[in-house]
């Protein structure tokens, strides 16, 4: 059988005689000699067939792309001027004594060296497209990451324990994938949107540290970063709050990228408050590496009397911002137009700017603009000296609720400073700290919380989970890594009397929290441990890690946007006899 992998076959092998294994990648008929490029998991090596080898030769030219070969052969060197450099198998050749054609195969619909290639194709045909080495490096790569995560948390004591796939449906987390009981008529489970309470169980259990690399469910919008399937790894402690949790865990980023991609990571990741990200970058998971800060001006626009910035400036929940582009005098009048549209997407009403051509003329002359009109000269002149505006500069303004206003000018931040190359790439991770404990549902007319109900709030802020929701912020942090949330966790709350007080504040009266979450609060109640974790997402770090833009490059068997799996064309129609056994009557 084989004796070695196509790719691995170099100048060592020369003289050898090899068995080789794989998939005709390409076959080239040099009128009298025959080449095929037989590839493995490691690669490509070429094989020629000579026509004096008369019987191999009818072989080979029978072969048409994807079959699968047997091919015995002796490596020699490649005639000069044939070098190939990019491969490894560059330098020689096998001259085939043997083919047998092991199985063959359909036209594929595409090769595998196609770029540029449908998504709908691709998925469809998902183990061709895996074919493709870019797609074996990724998952290659992928399970390296693994492996990496395994030993480091292994070497901090860290056990893998599983928890169920067929649990309880509980409120306050994205929409749950149901699952019927055939036994239970009528009932339920859901699968995990993350194994949450059970690690937290496991802690009151006494296991110190867990954690598992395992598969969470979650009914929601789709888009570049989210599967309804996807992996987490997961990670529970006891008796370490959350300055050594986040120490620990960046440590355990930093040895991943380093040890997969050999890319260094800072020795210590900078820390931000959610308040500062929001207000800075409008964004909760600000991307670093560029440079563009917003600028305060509700404050300033309370004076005002042109109603766009007045208005929104005078609201409760309302904000006025500017975004500086330095050297943005040259985006041009249709340009400003798409962005205009662009932050439509987030709900902007409209994008104010000014572009500032001559900074010591605070009027028409200087600043061209079609709201400098309507803004008195000290208020412009405060606008120029709060954003720091040179001579060149354009600069966005967006007026609205606070929340408007942070999407639409951070997607815009975003968008021109990827497009107008103010990028500084590199690796940018940081920790977002002191998140809110709780958002007001303006839609539910409630509070929920902005990570899950059972992180704890910050030392002196248990009194107002119930008094005062909108202040208490949470002992939560996320690790934000290019833009891109990686992982979200907190020091939870190991109190009953604390648990039962978010509950409340969260509308869930106590008949409700009994029959949700009864046994969370009476295990607290038996010596629950001081405990918190953290989530990373699985799929995310490993797309950033292959140079992807969205996780379905390293999922094996991802779903569509529109959730469905292209390849068993899942989700189907079942049996009457199944729903029947279900006890489900479809409507
Ligand atoms: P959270 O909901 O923040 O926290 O999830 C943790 C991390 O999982 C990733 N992630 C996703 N990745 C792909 N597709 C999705 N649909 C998706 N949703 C989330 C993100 C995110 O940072 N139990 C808590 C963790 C904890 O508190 O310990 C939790 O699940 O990278
Ligand atoms: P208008 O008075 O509606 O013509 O708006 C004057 C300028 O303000 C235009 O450039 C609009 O794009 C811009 N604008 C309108 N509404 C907003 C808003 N909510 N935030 C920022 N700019 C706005």
């Amino acid at each position: 059988m084989r004796t070695d992998y196509c790719g691995a076959i170099d100048r060592r092998f020369l003289g050898q005689t090899v068995t080789l294994q794989g998939w005709a990648h390409r076959r080239r008929d040099h009128g009298g000699v025959i080449f095929i490029d037989l590839r493995d998991r490691e690669g490509l090596v070429q094989i020629v067939s000579d026509p004096d080898n008369v019987a191999t030769f009818a072989v080979a030219e029978s072969v048409r792309t994807e079959f699968v070969l047997q091919i015995v052969g002796r490596v020699r060197l490649r005639p000069e001027g044939t070098v190939n450099g990019a491969l490894r198998s560059g330098e020689i050749e096998v001259l085939a004594d043997s083919i047998e054609v092991l199985n063959p195969s359909l036209t594929p619909p595409f090769q595998m060296d196609e770029d540029n290639l449908s998504e709908t194709v691709r998925l469809t045909y998902r183990y061709l497209d895996l074919r493709r080495p870019a797609m074996q490096r990724n998952f290659r790569l992928r399970y390296k990451a693994s492996m990496v995560v395994r030993q480091f948390l292994d070497s901090h004591g860290f056990i893998d324990i599983e928890t169920p796939m067929l649990t309880k449906s509980t409120p306050e987390g994205a929409r749950d994938y149901l699952v019927p009981s055939r036994v239970h008529d009528g009932q339920f489970f859901a699968l995990p949107q993350s194994p949450q309470l059970f690690k937290q169980l496991l802690m009151v259990a006494g296991f110190d540290r867990y954690y598992q690399i395992t598969k969470c469910f979650r009914d929601e919008d789709l888009r570049a970063d989210r599967q309804p399937e996807f992996t987490q790894i997961d990670i529970e402690t006891s008796f370490m709050d959350e300055h050594d949790i986040t120490g620990l865990m960046e440590q355990l980023v930093r040895d991943l990228f380093k040890q997969v991609i050999d890319a260094d990571l800072p020795a210590e990741f900078p820390r931000m408050t959610w308040h500062e990200a929001m207000h800075r970058f409008g964004s909760d998971k600000p991307d670093l590496r560029i440079p563009l800060e917003f600028t305060e001006l509700t404050d300033l626009m309370k004076t005002v009397d042109f109603k766009v910035f007045r208005g929104a400036a005078d609201l409760a929940n309302g904000r006025v911002a500017a975004l500086r582009v330095p050297g943005g005098a040259t985006i041009s009048r249709k340009e400003i137009d798409d962005y205009t549209t662009f932050v439509g997407i987030y709900g902007a009403k409209g994008l104010a700017y000014i572009k500032v051509n001559d900074v010591t003329k605070v009027d028409e002359t200087g600043l061209q603009s079609p709201i400098v009109k309507f803004l008195p000269a000290p208020v412009l002149a405060e606008i120029l000296q709060r954003t720091g505006a040179q001579d060149g500069d354009l600069i966005f303004f967006a007026a609205d609720t606070f929340k408007v206003v942070c999407d639409s000018l951070g997607a815009l931040r975003l968008k021109v400073g990827h497009e107008r190359g103010f990028s500084t790439g590199g690796w940018k991770p940081l920790w977002v700290v002191d998140f809110p404990m709780f958002e007001y549902d303006e839609d539910d007319k409630r509070w929920v919380a902005l990570h899950h109900p059972f992180t704890a709030p910050k030392a002196g802020h248990e009194g107002y989970v119930e008094s005062d929701p909108g202040k208490a912020v949470a002992r939560a942090y996320d690790v934000v890594l290019n833009g891109w949330e990686i992982g979200g966790g907190s020091v939870r709350i190991h109190r009953e009397e604390v648990q039962s007080a978010v509950f409340r504040a969260l509308n869930i009266g106590p008949e409700e929290a009994k029959a949700k979450f009864g046994f969370l609060l009476d295990a607290l109640q038996y010596g629950a441990p001081p405990h918190g974790g953290i989530a990373f997402g699985f799929d995310r770090l490993t797309s950033m890690m292959c140079g992807v833009e969205q996780i379905r490059d390293v999922i094996a068997f991802p779903k569509t946007q529109r959730a469905q799996c292209m390849l068993t064309d899942a989700p189907s129609p079942v049996d009457e006899k199944q729903l029947r056994e279900l006890h489900i009557k479809l409507r």
